[in-house]
C-alpha cells in the first residue's frame, strides 16, 4: 500500500520545489514528478513540509503539588492537530531517585502517545548513582539531553557544584546539557519580599523573575558548560539578556543553542497587568512573558540564526489548578499550553509578516531541532528513507483560536481569540493520516519512542575544551626570592 502526496510544493530547511512524495510502510520512498499511489492526498496549493518537532513538553508531569493536565494522549493529539509530529518530553527523577526508575514512569505514561516522541531527562540531584545512571541512560536508553533546573529552589533546583559535576560527566559521555536558566536564589528572595509586602496576585510572579535573573543564569550556565566542555541548550529563552549571552557564546565558537517559545514570541507582559485574576494566573509560567523589546530581540535571533528553535514548553494546568495560588502567587502552578498552536502562530506571525521564510520556518520548527537532538534525518527531513512525519500545510486556511475547539484537555487557551492563517490540511505520522482538514483520526498508542545517540562529534568542536584539559606548564618551582 502506498500513499502519494500530490501536486504540492516541498519545503525543506534549504529547498523549495514542486514534487509528489510517495510514502510506504511509514517512510518516504520516492520524491519526484507524476507519482501514482494506492491512496492519493491532494496537496494542490499547499506546502509539503517535515512535521513539526516540539523539543520541550511536560505531559502528565508531577509539579507544584499537582499534575499537568494534558497527558501523552491529549498532548500528542493536540500536537498532530497543529502539524507537530514528534514531541520531546522531560522525564524527571525525584531527588534521591535513580534516573532509570524515573524513566519507567515515563515509559508507562508514553504508551498512549498518538505520535512519535523522545525524552530528555532532568538531573535534579547529584551523587554516585546519577554519575553511573547517566552512562546507562545514554548508552542503553537512547537519551542524550539532560536538563538542569537553576530555579525552583527547594524542589528541582541544582546548585553550581552539582551542575558542574553533571556537565563534566555529560562531556565524557557525549551528552548535551540543557538548562532552565533563572537564578533560583534571587527568585526565592524576591518572591518572599513581594509576598511580605502584600503582593500576592499573579502579576507578582512576573516581578519576581525579572530579565536579569535569566540573563545572569544564562551567562553562568554558558561559562560552566565551557569549562566542562559540554554543548549547552538553553530552554525557554525569553529575554534580550539571555539571548545576548547566547549570541556572544555562538560568536566565540561555543556550542550553545537558544530555544524561544511561541508564547514569548507572541504574548507580552500586558497579559499580567490590569487583568482579572484567572486571566493572569493562566499565563503564569517561568520565565514570565516580557515586554516588546525582549520580543523583538527573540524575533531578531530567529531571523539571524542566533536562536535556533521554537518550542512550547507545553505544561497545561486547568483554571482550578491555577487557583491553588489564590492568596499566594508562588503556589500558582507554572506553565502554559501551546502544542496545537505553535506552528499556526509561528507561521502567522513569522512567515505571513515576512520575518521568516517558509524554509526558515521548517528549520526552527523541525530540522534544526532534529539535528541538535541527533535524530536527523530520521526526523525533520523530506528525504527518501526518512520517516513519513509530514505536514501538508495550507497557507490560505485560517481560523480563530478557541478553547472550545482545541484538543488540549484544559478549559482555556492563552491564545484565545487570535486569528491564524496557515493550518495543516493533512498531518501524517509515519505515513498514517492523523489529521485531515481539522478532522482528527489519531490512533492512541501509534507513537513510538525515538532513540537518540550520544553526540560525540559535537563535543570535539568545542572552543576551549582542549585548552582547559591540556597539561599546564609549570611556571616556577622552589622558594621565591624575598621581595618577589
Ligand atoms: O513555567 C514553566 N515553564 N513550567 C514548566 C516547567 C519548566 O520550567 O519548564
Ligand atoms: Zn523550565
Ligand atoms: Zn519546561
Ligand atoms: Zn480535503
Amino acid at each position: 500500500m502506498s500513499t502519494v502526496i500530490k501536486n504540492g510544493t516541498v519545503i525543506t530547511a534549504d529547498l523549495s520545489y514542486h514534487a509528489d512524495v510517495r510514502v510506504e510502510h511509514g517512510v518516504i520512498t520516492e520524491i519526484g514528478p507524476d507519482l501514482k499511489g494506492d491512496t492519493e492526498l491532494d496537496a494542490t496549493g499547499c506546502y509539503v513540509m517535515p512535521g513539526g518537532i516540539d523539543p520541550h513538553t511536560h505531559l502528565e508531569m508531577p509539579f507544584m503539588g499537582t499534575y499537568s493536565s494534558d497527558d501523552f494522549e491529549s498532548g500528542t493529539r493536540a500536537a498532530l492537530a497543529g502539524g507537530t509530529t514528534m514531541v520531546v518530553d522531560f522525564a524527571l527523577p525525584n531527588p534521591g531517585e535513580s534516573l532509570l526508575d524515573a524513566l519507567k514512569r515515563w515509559d508507562n505514561k508514553s504508551t498512549r502517545a498518538n505520535c512519535d516522541y523522545s525524552f530528555h531527562m532532568a538531573v535534579t540531584w547529584w551523587g554516585e548513582q546519577v554519575f553511573d545512571d547517566l552512562k546507562t541512560v545514554i548508552e542503553t536508553r537512547g537519551i542524550n539531553t539532560f536538563k538542569h533546573f537553576m530555579a525552583y529552589k527547594g524542589a528541582l533546583m541544582v546548585n553550581d557544584d552539582e551542575m558542574y559535576a553533571s556537565f563534566k560527566r555529560l562531556a565524557e559521555l557525549g551528552g548535551t546539557a540543557m538548562v532552565h536558566a533563572e537564578n533560583g536564589d534571587v527568585v526565592a528572595e524576591l518572591s518572599a519580599k513581594l509576598l511580605a509586602e502584600g503582593n500576592t496576585g499573579p502579576e507578582a510572579h512576573a516581578y519576581s523573575r525579572p530579565p536579569q535573573v535569566e540573563g545572569e543564569a544564562t551567562n553562568r550556565a554558558i561559562m560552566i558548560a565551557d569549562m566542562a566542555g559540554v554543548p549547552l541548550y538553553v530552554v525557554h529563552t525569553s529575554c534580550e539578556e539571555a539571548h545576548e549571552a547566547i549570541r556572544r557564546a555562538k560568536m566565540q565558537g561555543k556550542r550553545v543553542w537558544g530555544e524561544p517559545l511561541i508564547q514569548h514570541l507572541t504574548l507580552d507582559e500586558s497579559e499580567y497587568f490590569n487583568q482579572d485574576w484567572d486571566h493572569a494566573a493562566r499565563r503564569v509560567m517561568s520565565p514570565p512573558f516580557r515586554n516588546k523589546q525582549h520580543q523583538d530581540s527573540l524575533w531578531n535571533g530567529l531571523q539571524s540564526g542566533s536562536l535556533s528553535v521554537v518550542a512550547t514548553d507545553h505544561c497545561a494546568f486547568t483554571t482550578d489548578q491555577k487557583r491553588f495560588g489564590v492568596g499566594d502567587f508562588t503556589k500558582i502552578p507554572n506553565g502554559t499550553g501551546g502544542l496545537e498552536d505553535r506552528m499556526p502562530m509561528l507561521w502567522t506571525h513569522g512567515v505571513n509578516t515576512g520575518r521568516l521564510t517558509p524554509n526558515e520556518f521548517v528549520a526552527v520548527t523541525s530540522t534544526n531541532i532534529a539535528k541538535i537532538l541527533n535524530c536527523y534525518p530520521k526526523k525533520g527531513a523530506v528525504l527518501v528513507g526518512a520517516d513519513a512525519d509530514l505536514v501538508v500545510w495550507d497557507p490560505e486556511k485560517g481560523k480563530t483560536i478557541s478553547a472550545k475547539s482545541q484538543q488540549s484537555s484544559i478549559d482555556y487557551n492563552v491564545f484565545e481569540g487570535k486569528e491564524v492563517k496557515g493550518l495543516p490540511r493533512f498531518t501524517l505520522t509515519r505515513g498514517q493520516v492523523a489529521v485531515h482538514d481539522g478532522e482528527i483520526r489519531t490512533q492512541e498508542g501509534h507513537g513510538q519512542f525515538v532513540e537518540r545517540e550520544a553526540n560525540t562529534t559535537v563535543n570535539k568542536a568545542l572552543s576551549t575544551w582542549k585548552e582547559l584539559t591540556a597539561p599546564r606548564p609549570v611556571v616556577r618551582t622552589g622558594i621565591p626570592a624575598t621581595g618577589v
